[in-house]
């Protein structure tokens, strides 16, 4: 490891790869009874179809879990999070029983693998002009999320706000990595060192690694495709924030301090 470099490792402590320092706040509703959780814990519920409940996102989470239940009609999600996240087709949802205790984790854990998990498919935005008009505190560019089943009655969605958390339940030895919830959906664009596809986050970390003028790095954390894009920078967002941007699908990287 390069003294460039020294400071980037990948995370050990529990819940800190995708912390905020700010408070963030989420507000969602479902078509059904709603059921938020964060990190796995419940976390508040609503049981009145269309009135948006406003949550506020503590430091430390890693997934946001909602469930949809609907006993007459087919559940679907909406909401929007103060950070720029929606509810989208990078979420992920199911309605399957099956699918809910793989591992045996809980589906609304950070730990849980939802790469069974399809992506969720999307009815139409929060809009006035369309089919179930505007919900008011929701953001219009969200989208009103289920699964492709018909005829089921319980819905189940996650969002990771970063996938180092699986990461790093798997390479937990190799110490620390910094990207902060606030970091997903963020990139630092003009700073080009290199560009690379890769297969998952760490291996764009070892390539930042590998170069001692790389200071941080943009990986495309939501991606349909088995590779993801990894660019590497030659700068950090501190050294350059006017080319710290909102990107939707990617998350930045930089080493610890
Ligand atoms: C949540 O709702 C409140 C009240 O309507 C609103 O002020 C806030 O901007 C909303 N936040 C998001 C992330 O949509
Ligand atoms: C939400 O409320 C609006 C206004 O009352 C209504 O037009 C719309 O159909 C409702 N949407 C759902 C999903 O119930
Ligand atoms: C849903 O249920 C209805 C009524 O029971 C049935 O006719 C229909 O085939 C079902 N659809 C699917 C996709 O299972």
């Amino acid at each position: 490891m390069n003294s460039n470099f020294g400071l980037l490792f990948l995370l050990i402590v529990p819940f800190s790869s995708a912390e905020t320092t700010k408070q963030l706040e989420a507000n969602l509703t479902c078509y059904g009874e709603l059921s938020f959780f964060l990190n796995g814990k419940q976390f508040g519920r609503n049981d009145q179809t269309n009135i948006t409940s406003t949550y506020s996102l503590k430091p430390g989470t890693e997934v946001l879990a909602v469930r949809c239940r609907n006993y007459r009609h087919k559940p679907w999600i909406l909401g929007s999070v103060s950070n720029g996240l929606v509810t989208d087709t990078r979420w992920k949802c199911t309605s399957l029983q099956e699918h809910l205790k793989k591992n045996n984790l809980f589906w609304r854990n950070p730990y849980f693998d939802d790469s069974q998990w399809a992506q969720a498919i999307a009815k139409f935005s929060n809009q006035e002009a369309n089919p179930w008009g505007k919900v008011l505190g929701i953001r219009d560019e969200a989208l009103w999320i289920s699964t492709a089943d018909e005829n089921h009655t319980r819905l189940f969605c996650r969002r990771r706000l970063s996938d180092l958390s699986l990461k790093r339940a798997k390479d937990s030895l190799m110490g620390m990595f910094q990207a902060t919830i606030d970091d997903v959906d963020h990139a630092l664009l003009h700073r080009p060192r290199s560009q690379h596809e890769v297969g998952d986050v760490m291996q764009c970390f070892k390539k930042c690694q590998g170069d001692s003028q790389c200071h941080s790095f943009n990986f495309e954390h939501d991606s349909v495709l088995p590779t993801r894009k990894c660019e590497l920078n030659d700068a950090t967002k501190g050294q350059d924030p006017v080319n710290y941007v909102r990107r939707p699908g990617y998350t930045y990287y930089e080493n610890a301090e």
